[in-house]
């Protein structure tokens, strides 16, 4: 721990507790007190690994001598969250000869995170993970809260289960060697806490951009650990989403639709990551509100000025039709009984869930109108 370390424990039924700061990958007692056994599998990504990969393994082999470390390296990409590597890191596993006392440790982005944990989630039926993020949307949103899943061609993260982690080490200094297109998609998902339920928050991320946007330690372990403080009382409070969890989903029904209509995102391709679709989406979300007369236009406004300042696209890329983009949402997980269930905002820092939205009202939104 260091003066710009900060801690944020997670209650409720599994609670655990996020560690935020620079240097927490070395710091191998720690990690290794998450082990209950001698196998630990340790998956990453073809960007990551080279990078970090030396770091975890030398910190653990030093606190613990004896364990047992095997490498899982997925190629880096939304496009790698799929079933077949699912089973490879299932097989990697098998072959590590991993007993039910095993632990995975998840060193990467949300790709990372979400397939290693489902893996953690499915092998002998649930061993330990701890999520080790190494991007930022990574360490404010997907390495928290116990969803894991993969991808299948019809839509995003359709497989999958609840599966907290262990612990959750977000290592700030790894933010250093994270290109800044990947910095600002991180930075959406931080704004739509301010959206959906703290509009001080927004305030001062409307006033700290340039800190935000060069890296500043201090300030991105603020926003990071105010992130994860609103992440921690939703999700102890409704870890299954049965309710209010669905709030985090603000704008994601719509960025997922466009993700998967895009074909996923990837270091070779242009299309957009998650965090620029999710920005995408909260503008689409939005401006429905905004017509459902349920948001001023201000409100939107401010809001669109904000993801704009930060770097992140506002419109739907071109090339998308909004039948087919529709035809996507009406997959989307939240959805129920064939009704199309979205997040609709109210105006800073307030979201609810809409159980039914009227079709040709999205697809209005979604042509532009
Ligand atoms: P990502 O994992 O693809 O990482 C983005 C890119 O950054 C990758 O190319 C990766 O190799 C690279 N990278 C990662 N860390 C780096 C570092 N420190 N230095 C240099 N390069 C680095 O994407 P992401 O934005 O982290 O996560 C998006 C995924 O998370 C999506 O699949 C999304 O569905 C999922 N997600 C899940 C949840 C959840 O609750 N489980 C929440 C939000 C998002
Ligand atoms: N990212 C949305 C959630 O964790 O519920």
């Amino acid at each position: 721990m260091n003066e710009v370390s900060r801690i944020v424990e997670v209650g409720g039924e599994s609670p655990y507790r996020i560690v935020i700061g620079p240097g927490a990958l070395a710091d191998g007692a720690s990690l290794a007190g998450h082990v209950r056994g001698r196998h630990v599998l340790l998956v990453s990504d073809s960007t990551v690994a080279p990078l970090y990969v030396a770091t975890v393994r030398e910190a653990l082999h030093e606190a613990r001598p004896d364990l047992l470390v095997g490498t899982f390296v997925l190629p880096a990409g939304e496009a790698s969250k799929t079933l077949a590597n699912f089973g490879a890191a299932i097989e990697a596993l098998a072959t590590l000869g991993a007993t039910r006392d095993a632990c995975i440790f998840a060193l990467g982005g949300g790709v990372v995170g979400d397939l290693a944990g489902f893996a953690a989630a499915c092998w002998m039926r649930g061993v330990d993970c701890v999520q080790l993020p190494t991007t930022l949307l990574s360490m404010v949103d997907s390495s928290v809260g116990g969803k894991t899943a993969v991808d299948i061609a019809q839509g995003k993260n359709l497989v999958g289960a609840f599966h907290p982690p262990r612990a959750v080490f977000a290592d700030t200094s790894t933010l250093r060697t994270l290109p800044p297109r990947e910095l600002r998609a991180g930075l959406a998902e931080v704004i739509k806490y301010g959206a959906i339920r703290d509009p001080l928050f927004l305030e001062w991320l409307e006033a700290e951009r340039q800190g935000l946007l060069a890296g500043d330690d201090a300030t991105l372990a603020m926003a990071i650990a105010r992130s994860c403080e609103h992440k921690a009382e939703i999700v102890e409070r409704d870890p299954l989403e049965r309710g209010e969890r669905a709030l985090l989903n603000l704008g994601h029904t719509f960025g997922h639709a466009i993700e998967t209509e895009q074909g996923y995102g990837s270091p070779h391709n242009d299309n957009l990551n998650h965090g620029e679709a999710v920005a995408v989406g909260m503008v689409l979300a939005a401006r429905l509100s905004a017509t459902l007369g349920l948001a001023e236009n201000a409100d939107t406004d401010r809001l669109i000025a904000l993801l704009r300042s930060y770097g992140l696209p506002t419109s739907i890329p071109a090339g998308l039709a909004p039948e087919a983009l529709l035809a996507r949402m009406r997959l989307d997980k939240k959805n129920l009984a064939g009704r199309l269930r979205l997040v609709l905002w109210r105006g800073i820092g307030r979201a609810e869930v809409a159980p039914d939205v009227d079709e040709n009202r999205v697809l209005a939104v979604l042509s532009g109108y």
